[in-house]
């Protein structure tokens, strides 16, 4: 195990024990912040070059503090966003924008409502496309992100089974943009939000495995201890549908920001 000064006001453990690189940080917060400034940097360094950045961004607990601090950079620093143009993977299905257990007023509220970036630059999938029109609703939203450039920066989490996106055990890696059917566990995960898991929907719009392996950078994040076991078999174990997020392994530019807790055993098989 190495210790890295990611920058002056940072650090960070290098695991050495994974499968793919692996950043652990001393708490969720400082994972947030380092993030949080990767993201800034792509963005001041295309705003120099008058280049857009696309990044692919996610909901959920872990990602709080990475939005916080980007807000804290543009409030405080003028970090700049107009150029960004922003893509979200999911959404449940079905399910108005207007809900407010939809993905859209969460992005608003924790990001979106206090940065600049244009509204005409912001795309996150609607969960209210009639189901005979999904299909193509799909294609047009992956034909949007190629328009764009592809995501230059996907920014995950990982569900306690392994999914990423909502990528559940089981989607083949050629899989596509489409509806797919939420794993029980995920369903239970999400139940408090939605007052009951017989209120969750049974159902997500989702970029595939292979829209994500499109991305050409990938941070994931995963912290607290509920994670320490999946991130275990997918930092250590075989690539396998099994655990949909193995497949990182063989991108190429994919990093991991994880905190102690999540890292669990791994810390002991690397000293
Ligand atoms: C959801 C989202 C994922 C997210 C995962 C983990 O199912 N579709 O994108 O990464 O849950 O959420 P949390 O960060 O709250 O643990």
């Amino acid at each position: 195990m190495t210790v890295d000064h990611v920058s002056s006001r940072e650090w960070a453990q290098r695991l050495s024990s994974t499968k793919i690189p692996t950043l652990m940080f001393p708490t969720p917060a400082d994972a947030g912040v380092h993030v949080a400034h990767v993201v800034a940097d792509l963005i001041r360094e295309n705003n120099a070059a008058s280049v857009p950045t696309v990044l692919g961004l996610t909901t959920g607990a872990t990602p709080v503090g990475m939005y916080h601090e980007l807000v804290r950079l543009h409030r405080e620093e003028g970090l700049d966003f107009s150029k960004v143009m922003a893509f979200l993977p999911d959404e449940y299905f079905p399910m108005s924008p207007d809900c407010p257990q939809s993905n859209h007023p969460w992005m608003r509220s924790h990001f979106f409502d206090h940065v600049n970036i244009p509204e005409e630059q912001i795309q996150m999938p609607r969960g209210d496309t009639p189901l005979n029109e999904v299909q193509s609703y799909c294609e047009e939203f992956i034909a949007a992100v190629d328009r764009a450039g592809g995501i230059q920066l996907q920014i995950l989490g990982i569900g306690r089974n392994g999914h990423i996106s909502f990528n559940e055990p089981g989607s083949s890696w050629h899989s596509q943009m489409r509806v797919a059917k939420l794993a029980p566990e995920t369903r239970a995960d999400t139940a408090g939000v939605f007052g009951g898991e017989e209120n969750v929907p049974r159902q997500a719009l989702t970029f595939g495995i292979s829209n994500i392996l499109a991305a050409r950078q990938v941070i994931i994040m995963a912290l607290g201890h509920r994670k320490a076991e999946i991130l275990s078999r997918v930092l250590t174990g075989e690539v396998t549908e099994a655990v949909p997020a193995s497949i990182l392994q063989r991108h190429r530019n994919t990093i991991f920001v994880i905190d102690p807790a999540a890292a669990g055993s791994l810390v002991d098989q690397d000293a």
